[in-house]
């Protein structure tokens, strides 16, 4: 195999089938389709390629900074590329939760933007969402960014419609599968698949899976979030399932340990989500089903994620202090307050106010005398113990409530006496009419 660029060797990945002794299924064929062999390392690449080309191609690309929202794939994908034509490359981004691809991102010329994320503002309306910021950036100054915008692209789609969907169906011998799942983060790849798919028969069963909500896996999108998506049409899906961070890792790590195919929490989510849901109608079928998923990406850039979520498997101590260890009951009992009466505690036993969200959010605007612990940086704080004296009385804030509640569970768990969370967060704080600073 001879190639003149790298950007020629994009696409045509393996379709590989997974052992029925590993997946249980008796009555379907599963594969697995490794996008994570493109040479960037994901589905990404024919994307990025796809949607960037035109635009080198115009000579009024010049000395211009190519533009995406992205926190991950699609960014190393276009900072390569960019880089490879001699142009800057930003990504702008809420979401640049892996410290690896961060670091990777940096490695190769990227410049990165980092914004708070959109529930983190106090009004969701907010000019400085990503999105918004990126076409305000766009409108300001058009001869200096040229914007590839995978979330309303077309060009996203098209890659998969003319290459991912039409491989599977040659790889099956011009057959197109009788099911196909994969995960959804802009919808393009599982939208342009499916359209392949189903031309050739309209029949393809199209399974869509998203992160469960307040959950995160890498890449994708919780079933709030994915409605949010300019690319996405609930009409390409059959069904839309959801899929634990958990159960991602699960997946994976069947993936990884059984299969030899070293795919990352996306693949392994589209692989637990595929044999789930091909479990529950394995024993009615009547004849031989064949079923396609994608491995988006591959496991090295998940460390971290992996370390936080799942200690054990690098052999290290389960975390106690953790909210993933929480029951239902213990986050309903857990005790709350609202604004009014958050304002009369705080006038009266003057509670230590821990504000929960980003930096920038807090920045913007807090709670007067409140403090501001990340709520990342505070799930490590209580990992080492109680941060704070049992009685000290605490109220935890964050955007809505919904983090808050957790900690104010998990605090009340290793015994602290006066913890809050404050219901609603610092939205329904603001609406209440309480007041609210600015540093
Ligand atoms: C790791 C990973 N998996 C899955 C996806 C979903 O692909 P798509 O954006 O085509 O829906 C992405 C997209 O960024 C990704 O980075």
């Amino acid at each position: 195999m001879r190639y003149d660029s790298i950007t020629e060797v994009i696409g045509d990945t393996p379709l590989v089938r997974i052992s029925p002794e590993i997946h249980g299924l008796q009555n379907v064929d599963l594969y697995a389709k490794l996008e994570m062999l493109n040479p960037f390392g994901s589905v990404k690449d024919r994307a990025a390629w796809n949607m960037v080309r035109p635009l080198l191609a115009d000579d009024a690309a010049g000395e211009r900074t190519v533009v995406e929202l992205s926190s991950g794939n699609t960014a190393k994908a276009l900072a390569v590329i960019s880089g490879m034509h001699g142009l800057p490359f930003k990504s702008v981004t809420n979401r640049m939760k892996v410290p690896e691809i961060k670091d990777l991102l940096l490695l190769l010329g990227a410049e990165i933007e980092e914004l708070p994320g959109q529930a983190e503002c106090l009004d969701p309306t907010n000019t400085e969402d990503p999105l918004t910021k990126i076409h305000q950036m766009l409108s300001a100054d058009t001869a200096a960014y040229v914007h590839t915008d995978q979330y309303y692209n077309p060009r996203n789609i098209e890659a998969h419609q003319s290459a991912t969907g039409p491989e599977i169906i040659k790889d099956l011998g011009g057959a197109a599968p009788d099911y196909f799942i994969a995960a959804v983060g802009t919808a393009g790849s599982s939208t342009g698949s499916a359209r392949a798919l189903r031309a050739h028969d309209p029949s393809v069963g199209v399974i869509g899976l998203v992160a469960e909500k307040a959950d995160f896996i890498p890449g994708i999108r919780n079933i709030d979030e994915v409605n949010e998506v300019g690319l996405f049409d609930p009409a390409t899906y059959d069904t839309i399932e959801s899929v634990s961070a958990d159960e991602a890792i699960d997946g994976m790590l069947t993936l990884v340990r059984r299969c030899g195919m070293l795919a990352g929490p996306t693949g392994g989510a589209a692989y637990f989500g595929a044999v789930r849901h091909l479990q529950a109608i394995d024993a009615q079928l009547t004849d031989r089903k064949t079923a396609v998923f994608i491995v988006c990406d591959r496991v090295e850039s998940y460390m971290s994620y992996v370390r936080k979520r799942r200690p054990e498997l690098l052999r290290q101590p389960a975390r106690r202090n953790s909210v993933a260890t929480l029951t239902d009951a213990e986050v309903e009992a857990a005790p709350t307050i609202d604004a009014a009466a958050a304002r009369r505690w705080i006038d009266e036993a003057r509670p230590l106010v821990v504000d929960l969200r980003g930096a920038f959010a807090f920045d913007a605007l807090h709670i007067p005398g409140s403090i501001n612990i990340v709520d990342e940086i505070f799930a490590e704080l209580i990992q080492a113990g109680m941060p704070f004296g049992r009685s000290q009385p605490v109220l935890l804030a964050c955007p809505v409530g919904e983090q808050s509640v957790k900690y104010a569970a998990l605090l009340r768990r290793m015994g602290h006496t006066d913890v809050r969370s404050l219901s609603g967060g610092i939205i329904a704080w603001r609406d209440a009419g309480a007041a609210l600073v600015r540093d």
